[in-house]
């Protein structure tokens, strides 16, 4: 594998998630293979899990790891060719990434979105010229449109807590995207991705699939093709095995704050309209604003696990690159 930026560039996504949970099993079965190979890691914003479980992963393969904070510690970055660089901006990223391709083996690269400009978001202009530029293979951190470290993750953490012997199991689970209420305009890069990964499983007969939104907040819909859309959240949960709760901004009116109404929290009262779903989310959360504190501290919650199985995910993601350098 040279470049994972999204779901398409997975051959056998099954693989993937099986060779996660191998490696979950035997953490440093691989320890050789990224001997003398260097990974480098680059945010240009900020990260908990993904800087965390992504250094880890390079670690247990035995790979040299370096994080650079391009946002608070690397020069600001021009991205338009053609222009006289006589503003703030000091270093191309045709450089920039090219010399960073020259000390790493494999970059990793987190870059949001500014959503200010939907065409230039969603072209992936930033993360693109970098891909182009470095030479390397190339891992998203979360780019502008997806996530797919996350998305990988969140299918594994279904797979592995999925329990088709239960006595009322149904033959494959509900996952019920469900979106969630905030105060600020959030990128739709966890939702596109989710939606991207899901769809995919749903077509080779891993899951069911449903996404529940207000009017106005319809994700871009080369993302959720296959999905079942809903605008009412207690008719999508319903007899729902997992709800993934996340905000995102609205796709049509890109980049703004919109009112939403109420009642799309899940809290305890909206658990009992499901199969007693276990409830996801990438994390960060605000608590009882997106997702209620109760359900983040009881027994449904699978955050945490879903959190520590960003490191096996990565892990499987970066041993399938190293295994095309080698
Ligand atoms: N879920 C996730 O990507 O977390 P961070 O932003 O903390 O990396």
């Amino acid at each position: 594998m040279k470049l994972f930026s999204s779901v398409h560039d997975v051959t056998d996504i099954k693989q993937l998630v099986s060779s996660a949970l191998a490696l979950k099993a035997s953490p440093y079965a691989h320890i050789d293979l990224g001997k003398n190979k260097t990974l480098g890691l680059v945010f240009m914003n900020p990260s908990l899990r993904t800087r965390l479980s992504t250094q880890k992963a390079a670690l247990n393969l035995g790979m040299n790891v370096m994080v650079m904070n391009m946002d608070k510690e690397g020069w600001a970055l021009e991205t338009q060719d053609g222009v006289i660089m006589n503003g703030t901006t000091v270093e191309h990223i045709r450089e920039a990434a090219a010399v960073m391709g020259e000390y790493c083996d494999i970059l990793g690269l987190r870059s949001f979105p500014k959503l200010q400009n939907r065409d230039e978001d969603y072209n992936e202009e930033f993360f693109n010229k970098f891909v182009k530029f470095c030479g390397v293979p190339v891992v998203s951190l979360e780019s502008a449109t997806r996530h797919p470290l996350q998305s990988l993750a969140d299918l594994v953490t279904i797979h592995e807590t999925w329990d088709p012997y239960r006595i009322d199991a149904k033959a494959k689970p509900k996952v019920v995207l469900a979106w969630a209420p905030h105060i600020k305009p959030l990128p739709q890069a966890v939702p596109n991705s989710f939606a991207e990964w899901m769809s995919r499983a749903q077509a080779e007969g891993m899951l069911d699939f449903t996404i529940a939104q207000p009017e106005g907040f319809e994700l871009e819909e080369s993302f959720t093709s296959g999905a079942k859309i809903s605008h009412n959240l207690d008719e999508a949960i319903a007899d729902a095995d997992y709800v993934y709760v996340k905000n995102w901004s609205s796709y049509k009116e890109y980049g703004k704050l919109l009112d939403f109404p109420e009642g799309w929290m899940m809290d305890n009262e909206k658990l009992k309209l499901t199969n007693n779903a276990k409830v996801m989310h990438c994390l960060p959360v605000r608590r009882d604003l997106e997702l209620a504190s109760e359900i983040l501290d009881g027994p449904n919650s699978l955050v945490i696990h879903e959190a520590g199985n960003r490191l096996w995910s990565a892990q499987a993601v970066l041993k399938a690159m190293l295994e095309t350098l080698t």
